[in-house]
């Protein structure tokens, strides 16, 4: 069973993210997204137990129950490596939206590689249409009113309205 790990903040999970989640879902038989619960990026917006729960609806809303039914999501705190040692997972999966990315996702996969290297990164190129997303960007389009419907599922779109209106 080859099991990968998706590590991110997940604050909110957009469709660039869902995209990274179904290409991953075509090459592993299980893909475990890994919720940090405490980003390095300073306090999220969303509490972890609502990250999570808005994943698993985004993944049911979104995906094909062929793939829903290989992806799991969950919460972790520390490094990424341990995490993949305790769901047993060889790859981490991270996605490229540009090449602005890929300086800090090299280092990272380097680091995560010295320090487990039974565990490699695999690499998926966001689809094109959404490379220009970012879960910052839609936090401020959302708080300034702007509809953010083409680039999250609606399950983030409603709770980040409901935010907007306060409640
Ligand atoms: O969605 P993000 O914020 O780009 O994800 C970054 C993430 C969670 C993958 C990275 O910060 C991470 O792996 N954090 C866990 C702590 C860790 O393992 N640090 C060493 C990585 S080199």
């Amino acid at each position: 069973m080859r099991i990968a790990v998706y590590p991110g903040s997940f604050d909110p999970i957009t469709y660039g993210h869902l995209d990274v989640v179904s290409r991953a879902a075509a090459v592993f038989d299980r893909v475990v997204i890994g919720v940090l619960v405490n980003p390095a990026k300073g306090a999220p917006f969303f509490p972890t137990e609502e990250r999570v729960k808005v994943i698993r609806e985004a993944i049911g809303e979104c995906c094909p129950a062929d793939v829903a039914e290989r992806v799991e999501v969950e919460s972790f705190e520390g490094l990424t490596v341990d995490f993949c040692r305790r769901r047993k997972a060889g790859f981490v999966v991270r996605g490229l939206r540009a090449i602005s990315d890929f300086e800090s996702e090299l280092q990272m996969a380097h680091t995560n590689r010295k320090l487990a290297p039974e565990v490699d990164t695999v690499f998926f190129m966001t689809a094109l249409e959404h490379s220009y997303l970012s879960s910052s960007l839609v936090k401020e389009i959302a708080a300034l009113g702007g509809n953010v419907d083409q680039m999250v599922p609606p399950s983030v779109a409603k709770r980040l309205a409901a935010r907007g209106r306060g409640l």
